[in-house]
């Protein structure tokens, strides 16, 4: 079969395998003691729950400047540390997301509870360049570390009546402090349909800039749908439910009228309070136009085909 180049896939040529770090337990164990992998790798120490062993190096990329780490790690939306841009950074210092699981469930051969590494380990990690594009009209561009949502979710072999998966996100109010006001109806929910979940850009992301996931980005895994508002990237999940019905989403469930399912970018369909037309980029001074499907229509839009998208906003 011929594989045909999708316009945003680098090719194979140019794709570099870039050993990261060791995996972790071997590296322990060439170490010989905690102590000694501590030492030696001492980033291991503030992230130990995942290791990303070898990643595949650009896999797919745009052609736009990247936003400096510093901001994408300092100015952002985790409601779970607070509502503050600031809030996410500071508060989710002590974050621990060691022995990480995921509960799988809904109509699906394989349910369970699946450890992080154990779910991940038989696929490549893939380094993705995409543009995140907030509904408060502010963007980023992001070198996410990840593997397709669809590669994962086929090994729990959906069944037929999978039309959407559901997601959750950890509801631990000690360790999550903005949990503890009713800032939302927690857990953070969020939902795609089946079509945009097995979708080839949709990823589930554990790392970011070449390193594992920032607790303020969503450690250790997260969703990216580069395509939708911020929000739909929901993340620290810690279940996955494929069902028959539309799930509940919780910007949905807080204003209806405000946050749609699909919660596509789209600059034709305002937000009542605000326009979509613009965004700024971070980093930037002045606005930029905002894209159709965030710049993705080529690959997305035929998924939408039968949608009026100003009544599925
Ligand atoms: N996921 C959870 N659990 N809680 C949140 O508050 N905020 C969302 C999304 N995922 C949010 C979340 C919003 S509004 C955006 S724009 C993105 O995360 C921001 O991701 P970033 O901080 O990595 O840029």
């Amino acid at each position: 079969m011929i594989k045909i180049k999708k316009r945003w896939e680098i090719p194979e040529s140019e794709v570099t395998p870039e050993p990261l770090y060791r995996r972790r337990r071997e590296f322990m164990q060439a170490a010989g003691t905690i102590g000694g992998a501590l030492l030696l790798n001492p980033w291991a120490a503030a992230q130990a729950s995942l290791d990303i062993g070898d990643y595949r190096k650009k896999a797919i990329s745009i052609d736009e400047e990247i936003t400096e780490e510093a901001d994408a790690t300092s100015y952002n939306n985790f409601y779970e540390f607070g509502t503050g841009k600031e809030d996410p950074k500071r508060n989710s210092k002590r974050f621990k997301t060691d022995d990480w699981k995921i509960e799988v469930s809904g109509e699906c051969e394989k349910p369970g509870t699946y450890g992080l590494e154990d779910m991940l380990r038989p696929f490549p990690i893939e380094e993705r360049i995409y543009r995140l594009r907030c509904v408060e009209a502010w963007s980023m561009v992001i070198p996410w570390l990840g593997v397709p949502l669809g590669s994962i979710l086929q090994s729990f072999q959906p069944t037929s009546k999978a039309k959407y998966v559901g997601f959750k996100t950890l509801h631990d109010p000690v360790r999550m402090p903005g949990q503890q006001r009713y800032v939302l109806d927690w857990p953070y929910r969020e939902g795609l349909t089946i079509a945009e979940a097995m979708h080839p850009l949709t990823l589930m992301s554990v790392g970011m800039y070449g390193k594992t996931m920032p607790n303020q980005n969503g450690a250790p895994i997260r969703l990216v749908v580069p395509w939708k508002y911020g929000f739909k990237s929901i993340k620290s999940i810690v279940g996955i439910e494929f069902s028959e019905a539309q799930p509940q989403t919780s910007w949905n469930m807080a204003a209806s009228g405000e946050y749609g399912f699909y919660s596509n970018v789209n600059p034709q369909v305002d937000h009542p309070r605000w326009s979509q037309k613009r965004e700024r980029r971070i980093g930037e001074i002045f606005k930029r136009d905002t894209l159709m499907f965030n710049g993705y229509a080529e690959e997305v839009a035929e998924l939408y085909d039968d949608l009026d998208l100003a009544v599925n906003f």
